[in-house]
């Protein structure tokens, strides 16, 4: 706790308010105590409201920082790889070379799925959203996985986390190949996280994988920046549904649900959504006016962010690595592509985006690399859902290990005060 101290006065009474400090960041002032003197706080969108401790991640909005344990995310992006940046944000510290071993074997020798799992895809539509079929299938590992359910068993705890970083890619992977009919590709524990993704993604039975090394690169990269987001609503959501106690394979899904919306992950679909309904650079302006427009609902996708308001870290790095990819691929020439970077041109230059501190976020150019690496757009915020996961465990375990109580907001109500039923043949 901080030596500050902050008071409120209210209606002639003041009272103190216990203020916090983190190691950096803005000091917190703790509310509890208004509760027992009749008040609550009032915040919509959590826009002032710290909901938790936290010692996983940090972000400053303004600098444009982001660090995972005290690593900036550039750092990470450059020098290690998405596996050893779940084990950062899982155990708090990056590992050595004979932990980063053990820990990446343990989740190689977790990646196949029950294989009831597979009769379970066949109830959905081969036309379902892959984000619907995730939200079902994630959800019920917790039917598969009973040995690890405890949730106040330390080792329960991390069997599950491996479990789900695990056998994210290939439900991932498995979802993809259901809804184009294709045989399910099992996993090949020689290769490493990303190629086995890609393996499972656009590998068939007929014939011996081929994993182009480079892309390879660019999707662990795109998975590292996608590991951890501090409080986001996903993680929120995640958090706010283990604190009922729930398991962790039920919490996920709740925050691949959450994920899904167009305000969160499910920006990066609509990136290339509104790319396609752009459709030419000549119509640029049209659709910039119409973002710009207060009566049009219409935004554009992959611009802003309720945190960032100088520019998104991850979006800088994801930007370069857009750009090896589509030299490595040869598609610098690509229609879309050359819309999309169009677009990102007339917005940095545009009053209204300025004046607002609307720069590019990560989602609009992942999408872009998504798709060069010809990932279908419908799979782009599964990938975002993959790579989150290693944030949410960990924020889930976070809370689970230390004193928590049940989330439960209050609100200010604004409905009828205390009425009389009124019988039917009276109203
Ligand atoms: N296009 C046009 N105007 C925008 C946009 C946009 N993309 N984003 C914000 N604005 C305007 C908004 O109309 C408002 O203007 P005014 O002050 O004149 O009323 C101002 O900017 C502030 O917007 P806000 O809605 O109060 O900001 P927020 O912090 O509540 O929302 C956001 C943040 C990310 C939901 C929003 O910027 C947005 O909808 N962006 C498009 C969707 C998107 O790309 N989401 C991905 C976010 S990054 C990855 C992730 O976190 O999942």
């Amino acid at each position: 706790m901080s030596d500050k101290k902050a008071s409120l006065s209210i209606d002639g009474k003041t009272l103190d308010l216990k203020v916090h400090s983190g190691t950096i960041g803005p000091d917190v002032i703790e509310v509890s105590a208004l509760t027992g003197n009749g008040y609550f706080t009032y915040d919509p969108g959590f826009v002032s409201t710290a909901a938790c401790e936290s010692k996983i991640t940090y972000i400053d909005g303004d600098k444009g920082i982001l660090l995972h344990g005290g690593y900036p995310i550039e750092q990470l992006a450059e020098h290690s790889d998405y596996l050893e940046t779940c084990y950062l944000l899982l155990y708090g510290a990056l590992p050595n070379a004979a932990e980063k071993e053990k820990f990446v074997n343990k989740v190689r020798m977790h990646t196949m799925v029950n294989d009831q799992m597979s009769t379970f895809f066949k109830g959905f539509r081969r036309d379902a959203h892959p984000m619907a079929i995730m939200c079902g299938v994630v959800g019920a590992l917790s039917a598969f996985y009973h040995d690890s359910l405890d949730i106040t068993d330390e080792k329960h705890r991390e069997i599950s986390a491996i479990r789900l970083i695990a056998k994210m890619p290939t439900l991932a992977a498995m979802t993809y190949k259901y809804t184009i009919g294709q045989p399910f590709m099992y996993p090949q524990n020689h290769l490493s996280y990303s190629e086995n993704f890609l393996h499972m993604m656009f590998g068939n039975p007929c014939e011996p994988s081929n994993v182009n090394p480079v892309l390879a690169k660019a999707m662990d990269k795109i998975f590292l920046l996608h590991a951890d987001h501090e409080q986001n609503a996903s993680t929120s959501t995640v958090r706010l549904a283990g604190s009922t106690g729930a398991n962790p394979f039920a919490c996920i899904s709740a925050g691949i649900a959450a994920l899904w919306g167009p305000s969160h992950g499910g920006a990066n679909e609509a990136v290339l959504d509104m790319l396609n309904e752009i459709g030419d650079a000549s119509r640029i302006d049209e659709y910039v006016a119409k973002a710009k427009d207060k009566d049009d609902p219409f935004r554009l996708m992959g611009f802003g962010h309720r945190v960032y308001k100088n520019f998104d870290p991850r979006a800088k790095v994801m930007k370069q690595a857009a750009d090896e990819v589509l030299a490595e691929l040869g598609l610098e020439d690509d229609p879309l592509l050359k819309i999309a970077k169009r677009l990102e041109q007339i917005a940095l230059e545009d009053e209204y985006f300025i004046d607002r501190k609307l720069y590019p976020n990560v989602d609009f150019y992942s999408g872009i690399i998504l798709k060069a690496i010809g990932i279908p757009t419908s799979m782009f915020t599964v990938i975002f859902a993959l790579g989150r996961t290693p944030g949410w465990i960990a924020h889930w375990n976070e809370m689970i290990s230390g004193s928590y109580r049940i989330g439960r907001p209050r609100q200010l109500y604004t409905g009828p005060a205390t009425r009389d039923f009124v019988p039917l043949d009276k109203r």
